[in-house]
């Protein structure tokens, strides 16, 4: 039991404010909780040069919990018992951020996942869980907005759901997906599943291949997701594959070829060819920072910073139970994703975007408000 700890925040009489970064720096997803990290730490740099935050300089202690949930435990518990963070950012995937919310809701530390989109995250069995926050939108609203364009763009009438199994971020995702294709008049014709780290997907393709629907669900991450899109496109699988925010990751395409990738669309958070202000503005500042495209996870790390620092000037404190508080309140914040107003569940509401490949490039392809 950690329960005591809480109340001696390290940090009330130092010239720094830290905060605790449980991030995917190995392992399957690394490249997501990079991107994030990047986000962050630019979030906090520009904070820093324009005075700080409450007058302190503001920093991110980063844990790597190495793409799995038992690590991810492992590492919320190090950054509260011996790190003393009084708020901890991460980790990027759902099935990582649910392993840390029971340690989380024991210490009374605030959790804020800029990216896990699961609906469990912030509610427990229809209760909002009390220190569970995230910046981004929710699943049930990215599966259905998929459900939809396949509907609706594709013109699609049945699909094949293809899920990954070790991943709550996936199972949730097809749920959602099949309530709203289904309530539009499609059918799901058949239902296969895969597991993180698989490398020959080809039996299962062959087998999805004579179902001959009009397109496949694929709600999964990059590693996957560019052998899946290879080896059916191999079989002579033509029909356009679908997906979700986890497929925001330039090795999709190392992996999958470029040519591979046509006839694909995922949702995603924002498009960085976006001509709002907001967003072209960060695209440069983020590009000269790191000299590269930042994706939506770096966006989405970007506006997480922003909601960390918004509640702890608001709290005027850096004890947890205050910045839980704030957190809480937090309203109209212009982010360069939207502008987050929590809901009573600990959700923002924000707009999504669909991304089609071509060409191994992303390009944009329409905005969706909820
Ligand atoms: N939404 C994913 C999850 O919950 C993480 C993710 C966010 C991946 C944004 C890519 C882009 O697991």
């Amino acid at each position: 039991m950690l329960a005591g700890c809480s109340s001696t925040p390290a940090v009330s009489d130092s010239k720094e404010i830290k905060i605790g970064g449980n991030f995917e720096l190995t392992g399957g997803v690394a490249n997501f909780g990079k991107m994030t990290t990047n986000g962050i730490q630019l979030a906090f740099k520009e904070a820093n040069a324009s005075g700080g935050v409450l007058g302190k300089q503001i920093k991110l202690i980063l844990a790597d919990n190495k793409s799995e949930p038992s690590e991810a435990t492992n590492a919320i518990t190090k950054l509260i018992t011996q790190d003393k963070v009084p708020l901890v950012m991460g980790p990027v995937a759902s099935s990582n951020v649910l392993a840390t919310l029971q340690v989380s809701q024991d210490n009374k530390i605030p959790v804020i996942t800029a990216t896990g989109t699961n609906s469990k995250i912030t509610v427990d069995n229809g209760k909002v869980r009390p220190y569970a926050f995230r910046s981004c939108f929710i699943d049930p609203f990215q599966g259905t907005v998929m459900a939809n364009f396949a509907s609706k763009s594709l013109k699609a009438k049945t699909a094949v759901i293809y899920i990954d199994n070790s991943s709550d971020y996936s199972k949730g995702l097809a749920e959602s997906f099949e309530t709203q294709f289904v309530k539009n008049g499609g059918v799901i014709v058949g239902k296969e599943a895969f597991l993180q780290k698989d490398q020959d997907f080809k039996s299962t393709l062959t087998k999805i291949k004579v179902m001959n629907a009009d397109t496949i669900f694929i709600p999964a991450y990059y590693e996957e997701v560019g052998k899946i899109a290879k080896q059916a496109r191999e079989l002579g699988i033509t029909i356009p594959l679908i997906g979700t925010d986890g497929w925001d990751d330039p090795k999709v395409v190392e992996v999958a070829g470029a040519e591979a990738m046509n006839n694909t669309f995922f949702s995603n958070h924002y498009s960085s060819q976006d001509t709002d202000p907001r967003i072209v503005k960060f695209v440069e500042a983020y590009k000269k920072e790191y000299g590269q495209e930042p994706n939506a996870l770096a966006a989405l790390g970007y506006d997480a910073g922003l909601m960390v620092i918004d509640a702890i000037k608001r709290a005027n404190s850096t004890e947890p139970d205050k910045i839980r508080d704030a957190l809480e309140k937090t309203k109209d914040l212009q982010v360069v994703t939207g502008v987050i107003t929590l809901d009573a569940n600990h959700d923002p509401v924000k707009s999504g975007v669909v991304i089609e490949m071509k060409d191994g490039k992303q390009t944009f392809k329409e905005k969706i408000n909820p």
